[in-house]
Formats: structure tokens, C-alpha cells, sequence
């Protein structure tokens, strides 16, 4: 029997209709091997560089040891100088530039191998409030030996926030973070350190009003050496990094050029067991 105009109708209708629902479909599924190759390609890249940070970070572990003996040496001896010159001689500026600069080699090579050991977090229960009020004085010693006018706002709870965390390791993090902030401000402003508890993640969230970061240099801030200072190490971020992803946790920036840079820590505060 021959179908009616009405049934072809019909029938034309439901074969469109379940083929526009299969081609949204397969719309998805071609988005989502997009997503994955990118994802794939991302991974690569990060295996790439993380092949060549373990060469470069074995190199520099061997390098930052053998130059720690040597500098030590030196550093006795200059003290020991140092001793021996009164303060008023004029000769002893010249030994006291040589200490500075023997610090200054110390600091760098104590960074190096921050950033290149092994490292095992002690973590325990802390309270972020008090833990962040101590780092903050010692920030606040870093303001005066810099001669800035810097503020230090503090927006913590009123309650304790504790969360499992190595503090001294984390504590290194906040320190390069403010210390950053302190050099990025020119003569005065403001540092803002914020802790909050989001969807359990607490965030601690360091913003100043500094000289801000240009847009083509924030994807390397992280990456060890990059620096734009004179004097910098390029290290205090890429030791930030290492620490906040030990504890399984994310570190983020946001920047305006001239208007100030904000980095934001998220640590899960329990680590609960994915169902199985
Ligand atoms: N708060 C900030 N404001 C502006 N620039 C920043 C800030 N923090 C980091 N940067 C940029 O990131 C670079 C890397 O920082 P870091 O790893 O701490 O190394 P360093 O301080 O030794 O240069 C800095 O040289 C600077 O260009
Ligand atoms: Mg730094």
C-alpha cells in the first residue's frame, strides 16, 4: 500500500529529527577529542619541560654544592677581615661590600637548592590566621630595611582557619610572594593579604599595588630564572610553585600593568578519598 503524503511527512521528520540529534551528538564528541588533543598535547609539552627542568635542576644541585664550600670559606675569612679593620677605616667599606655580596651568593645558592632537592612536606593541622599574622611581622621588618611606605591590610576571619599544611614551607611561598609585592612598589602602597574558606579550599590571596606584571611576561613567572630584576634570582616563584603543588594545591596571578598583581593560593583544606 502506497504511504500518504502525511506519513512521508512524518517519516521524513523523524529520520531528520534523529539525525540532527545524532550530528549534535557527534558535534560533542569531535569538541571533546578536540579538548582531549589539546589536553594531550598540553601533557607533552609539560613532560618535555620537566625533563629538561630535572637536567637543568640536577646540574644546578651539583653546581650550588660545590660553590657552597668555597663560599663559606670566603665568608669567614672576610668576616675575620672585617674584624681586624676598625669601622672607621675606609678600607673596611670594601670588606663590607665583599660580605654583602658573599650574602647575596648565599641566598642564591640556598634558593637553588630549595628549588632543585627532593622534598618531603611535614604537614600538620595550623591555624592560617595566626600562622600568616607571624609571617606578616616579618614582612613588616622587610618594609623598613627597603624604606617604603607600604600598608599591610589584613582581611583574615574572625575565626580560626586551620588546614593541614607544611608551615615553614609554605611559609617561604608567602614570603617570596610579599617580598615580590614589597619590590614591586615603588615608594607606597598597599600589600592585602586575604584568607577565606571557599567550598572547603582555603585561599590566601596576596595583592599589592606594585608596578604589575605585562601580559607577555606572566606565563614565564613561574618558569626558574626568569627574572626582570637587576638583582633577582628568578627562583622565589618557581620555589612557590614546587611548594603550593607538593600540597596538592594551585597557585594563580591575576596583574594589571601599572595597577598591581594579586597572587591567589588555593589549598584543599581535607583531603578526602575519591570514592573508589
Ligand atoms: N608582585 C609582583 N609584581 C610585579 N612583578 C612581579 C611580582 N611578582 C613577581 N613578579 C615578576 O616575576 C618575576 C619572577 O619573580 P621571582 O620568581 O620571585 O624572581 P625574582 O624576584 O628573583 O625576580 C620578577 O622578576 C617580576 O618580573
Ligand atoms: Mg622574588
Amino acid at each position: 500500500m502506497q504511504k500518504s503524503q502525511e506519513e512521508l511527512i512524518n517519516e521524513l521528520a523523524t529520520v531528520m529529527e534523529r539525525f540532527l540529534a545524532q550530528s549534535g551528538e557527534l558535534e560533542l564528541a569531535y569538541k571533546a577529542l578536540e579538548l582531549q588533543t589539546e589536553e594531550l598535547k598540553k601533557m607533552q609539552e609539560e613532560v618535555q619541560q620537566s625533563r629538561v627542568l630535572s637536567a637543568l635542576g640536577e646540574m644546578a644541585a651539583t653546581v650550588a654544592h660545590e660553590i657552597r664550600n668555597p663560599l663559606s670559606g670566603i665568608g669567614g675569612y672576610a668576616g675575620l677581615l672585617a674584624r681586624s679593620i676598625p669601622p672607621e677605616d675606609p678600607k673596611r667599606k670594601y670588606v663590607d661590600k665583599i660580605i654583602g655580596g658573599i650574602s647575596s651568593l648565599n641566598k642564591i645558592v640556598s634558593n637553588l637548592l630549595v628549588y632543585t632537592r627532593k622534598t618531603n612536606l611535614q604537614k600538620q593541622e595550623t591555624d592560617l590566621v595566626a600562622w600568616a599574622d607571624a609571617i606578616l611581622a616579618h614582612a613588616e621588618i622587610e618594609i623598613e630595611k627597603e624604606k617604603k611606605n607600604v600598608q599591610i591590610e589584613r582581611n583574615f576571619p574572625a575565626e580560626p582557619l586551620s588546614a593541614k599544611i607544611d608551615s615553614e614551607r609554605l611559609q617561604q611561598v608567602m614570603l617570596n610572594l610579599l617580598i615580590n609585592g614589597i619590590q614591586a612598589i615603588e615608594t607606597e602602597g598597599k600589600i592585602s593579604v586575604s584568607i577565606s574558606l571557599n567550598n572547603g579550599i582555603a585561599e590566601i590571596t596576596v595583592a599589592d599595588t606594585g608596578c604589575g606584571i605585562e601580559p607577555e611576561y606572566l606565563k614565564n613567572i613561574f618558569t626558574p630564572f626568569f627574572t626582570t630584576k637587576e638583582q633577582g634570582t628568578g627562583l622565589g616563584l618557581a620555589i612557590a610553585k614546587k611548594i603550593v603543588d607538593l600540597h596538592d594545591g594551585e597557585i594563580s596571578v591575576e596583574s594589571t600593568p601599572g595597577k598591581g598583581t594579586a597572587f591567589c593560593i588555593k589549598l584543599q583544606k581535607e583531603h578526602r578519598r575519591l570514592p573508589e
